[in-house]
């Protein structure tokens, strides 16, 4: 005869601990989501946590959740080193909720990604990397570590590349990074302190990694709808902002899709001079705004070396190449360069190889580029056309205008995480809007640059029945 379910739990439970895969002081997902993963009703779920209660396997924190405890029970099943004691004394935190779900679901093919923020592999040159690589000469391959500031030829590339959009600077200006998310750690890490007031826009891209909140430094959010009212006197308390910062992502914005007009981006500069605040521009997406001339860089305003400007080629060629760029003041880029040795010794040289020969051939670029936006214009379409058909009662979205990213905003609320939830079990991936602030409770990054196109229709049909589900059950 089978053992009872709730016994199942508890053996499953305490199998765990001696395998160490749960340690004391772990939390235990919630009562919701062990009755989806073993299959059984709530009350089944229940009566095993109370017996583990009983055994004194597990404690209850109040509005905080079940944990496993630290009794000599469960050190007897679990004879090792308590890692969970480590991780929760390190001083870095782990990512939000969703981001660590969704890192780990993004790689279940069966999952619709409706809001990957990646391109799909197909608008990825790999064939040019590989023709790259087979015709170089073994002489010009490097293999080695790089200079601390990265490949030269590179960085000529990169300062020749930004020229286009105004942006004057040397070789030794420019720092090549591991993506732009290790400039923006080396940026955290060489120039930030836990006094530092950073003032960001709210949502953002920032909130959904945890790079500058680990170092615990207050962060001022400023809705994107404020900066643009108050255009005139953004920082208006500025006595506040000790040790600051402003980092924003003011053309083709992830999530919002915001873009500041050439007006708003002179008085941003202007004031952020004024003020001492020194701005981070983050820059990854600018080149994909779809009309002919993109949005000049703030980069290309300054007069002071007072912007920390960043690049990638992650979002416009590839992500797994990991090659970003910092471009900013001499001092500042040779101090962030010596924190970068001490990171990484480099990003991958023979990355650096594939992007410096192909930033090099403006001809590859430029092709690359026109050839991408045309495919994600078709891409926007598609979705846009859906979400007229599906969505239209359910909220509202403004139509983007590069990039790849709609922010949308659902009218009535629902419980996201429920359907978040949901929407996994029908195979479908999205972005909550609460990874990029805690105000978007109601609202999902949706992107069309992952998604293959004839799936976009079926995803977008089947995820608004499960809002309208969700609606429905809220209001019985
Ligand atoms: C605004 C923004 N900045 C930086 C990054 C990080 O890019 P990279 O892959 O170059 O590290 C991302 C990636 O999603 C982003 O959206």
């Amino acid at each position: 005869m089978s053992k009872a379910k709730y016994q199942q739990i508890i053996d499953d439970i305490l199998l765990q601990i001696q395998e160490g895969k749960l340690e004391s002081g772990m939390k235990l997902p919630t009562q919701r989501s062990l009755a989806s993963q073993y299959n059984v009703n709530r009350s089944t779920v229940i009566q095993a946590l109370e017996i583990l209660h009983s055994y004194g396997t597990i404690e209850s924190k109040p509005r905080k959740g079940m944990f496993i405890t630290d009794n000599k029970w469960n050190t007897y099943l679990n004879d090792n080193i308590q890692w969970q004691s480590y991780i929760s004394h390190s001083t870095t935190k782990n990512n939000q909720y969703f981001i660590q779900r969704i890192n780990e679901l993004e790689f279940k093919p069966q999952l619709q990604r409706l809001s990957t923020g990646e391109l799909n592999p197909n608008l990825i040159p790999n064939s040019k990397f590989q023709k790259i690589l087979s015709e170089c000469s073994i002489e010009s391959l490097n293999s080695n570590y790089e200079y601390p500031l990265g490949n030269l030829k590179l960085r000529e590339a990169i300062v020749n590349h930004v020229q286009q959009w105004g942006i004057q600077c040397t070789v030794d200006q420019v720092c090549i990074t591991s993506g732009a998310l290790q400039g923006l750690k080396l940026i955290a890490d060489g120039l930030l302190v836990p006094k530092s007031d950073i003032i960001i826009e709210t949502p953002s891209y920032i909130n959904s990694i945890r790079t500058w909140h680990n170092i615990r430094a207050k962060l001022k959010a400023l809705p994107i709808s404020t900066i643009k009212k108050n255009i005139n006197h953004i920082f208006n308390n500025s006595n506040h902002f000790r040790h600051s910062l402003f980092y924003t992502i003011p053309t083709c914005h992830n999530p919002t899709q915001n873009n500041y007009t050439n007006t708003e981006r002179m008085k941003i500069v202007q004031q952020c001079q004024q003020q001492g605040i020194p701005i981070v521009e983050d820059d990854v997406y600018g080149e994909l705004y779809f009309h002919h001339q993109r949005p000049q860089p703030l980069k290309s305003l300054d007069k002071n070396d007072n912007i920390l400007y960043l690049g990638s080629l992650s979002k416009t060629v590839s992500p797994g190449l990991r090659i970003g760029w910092i471009i900013g003041k001499t001092s500042v880029i040779s101090h962030l360069a010596d924190l970068k040795m001490q990171n990484d010794y480099g990003a991958s040289s023979i990355s650096q190889f594939i992007a410096a020969q192909w930033l090099a051939n403006p001809q590859y670029h430029h092709q690359h580029i026109q050839n991408l936006k045309e495919k994600l214009l078709i891409k926007r379409d598609q979705f846009l056309q859906s979400l007229n058909k599906y969505f239209n009662q359910l909220g509202s979205w403004d139509i983007p205008t590069g990039s790849f990213y709609i922010w949308f905003n659902l009218y009535r609320t629902i419980d996201m995480k429920q359907l978040f939830d949901l929407a996994v079990q029908h195979n479908i991936l999205i972005n909550p809007g609460e990874i990029y602030s805690v105000d978007a409770k109601q609202a999902i990054r949706f992107s069309y640059a992952y998604i293959e196109i004839d799936k976009i229709d079926h995803s977008l049909k089947i995820l608004s029945e499960l809002i309208i589900k969700l609606q429905n059950i809220d209001c019985e």
